[in-house]
């Protein structure tokens, strides 16, 4: 799919992307001042549909931005929007800003009504390499705000230690706050301690990744012991294996952290046993 040619929503029409305009007294545009979701659609099928919905919904109420649409409005954008892509395997990004304001002001002007966009992106399948040779990661220092619960398109912080480790010729970086590990710049993350594989607890410091939250649910059921406890940044050094969590990464096997290798520097073993059960997740909702 070229991309500008895929067919994107704005408030309340279908059009191709590369025709999609916005007023740049948005306040989307001029402060950030946005929430937004990526939901992964698999053969046509949204996956966690209603989780994606539910986060959206707690980051609006968070921002304060009114909720433009119920659920089954969203149920109903989204669907057009696969349809009118031709189904398949996409990533839906949604995006609600506070509005088009009549002046730059920082202070929210009354009666704003919401700028809703989305549109598709194509999902390629992973590449064999992930499989092979996993993702080379460094730690940095978390630079970004107290409130990385809320999904804010205000992601300047997380853009800036993305190209920091693109830099350094790692894939991202996972951010660490007074000596603990918090998630990547758009991922969350896992690490195998003694066999178990941990996760840090939900908390306002970071985003509550949905895929995170189906990875917890799939160990529990294969009986794979996880943990939501504090990562130390100290202990990533005896980890031995990595992973990082997202709708557009699933579960993807780190290798590499800070030019050492993580256990024996390839994809481990409990990776290939929470990927399998991730991949037949997927399978399991085409089917339905
Ligand atoms: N990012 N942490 C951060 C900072 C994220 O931006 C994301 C997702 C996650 C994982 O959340 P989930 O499992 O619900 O996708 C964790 C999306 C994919 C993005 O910004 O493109």
């Amino acid at each position: 799919m070229n991309s500008r040619q895929s067919i994107a929503w704005l408030n309340g029409e279908l059009m191709p992307l590369g025709e999609a305009r916005v007023p740049v007294l948005d306040r989307g545009f001029l402060f950030g001042d946005a929430v937004y979701e990526v939901i992964p659609v698999y053969a046509g099928r949204p996956c966690r549909m209603d989780e994606h919905l539910d986060r959206l919904s707690a980051s609006l109420d968070a921002t304060a931005i009114p909720e433009p649409c119920d659920r089954a409005g969203w149920r109903t954008l989204l669907g057009r929007l696969v349809e009118a892509n031709g189904g398949g395997d996409l990533a839906l990004y949604l995006q609600v800003t506070r509005g088009v304001a009549p002046k730059r002001d920082h202070a929210i002007a009354p009666g704003l009504e919401p700028t809703v966009f989305a549109m598709a992106m194509p999902m390629p399948p992973r590449p064999a390499e992930l499989t092979e040779r996993g993702l080379a990661m460094v730690t940095v220092a978390d630079s970004r705000w107290a409130r990385c619960q809320i999904k804010a398109t205000t992601l300047l912080a997380n853009v800036l230690h993305k190209q920091q480790a693109n830099e350094q010729g790692a894939e991202d970086a996972l951010l660490v706050r007074d000596g603990l590990v918090i998630e990547a710049t758009a991922s969350n993350v896992f690490a195998v301690l003694d066999g178990v594989a941990v996760t840090p607890p939900v908390d306002p410091g970071m985003l509550t990744g949905v895929t995170r939250n189906l990875v917890l649910e799939l160990a529990a059921g294969a009986g794979i012991e996880t943990r939501e406890a504090a990562l130390l940044a100290s202990d990533l050094e005896r980890a031995s294996e990595l992973w990082l969590t997202s709708s557009t990464r699933e579960v993807s096997p780190v290798t590499t952290l800070d030019g050492r290798p993580v256990g024996d520097g390839r994809p481990g073993p409990l990776w290939w046993r929470i990927d399998r059960l991730y991949q037949e997740y997927k399978a399991q909702l085409q089917a339905t």
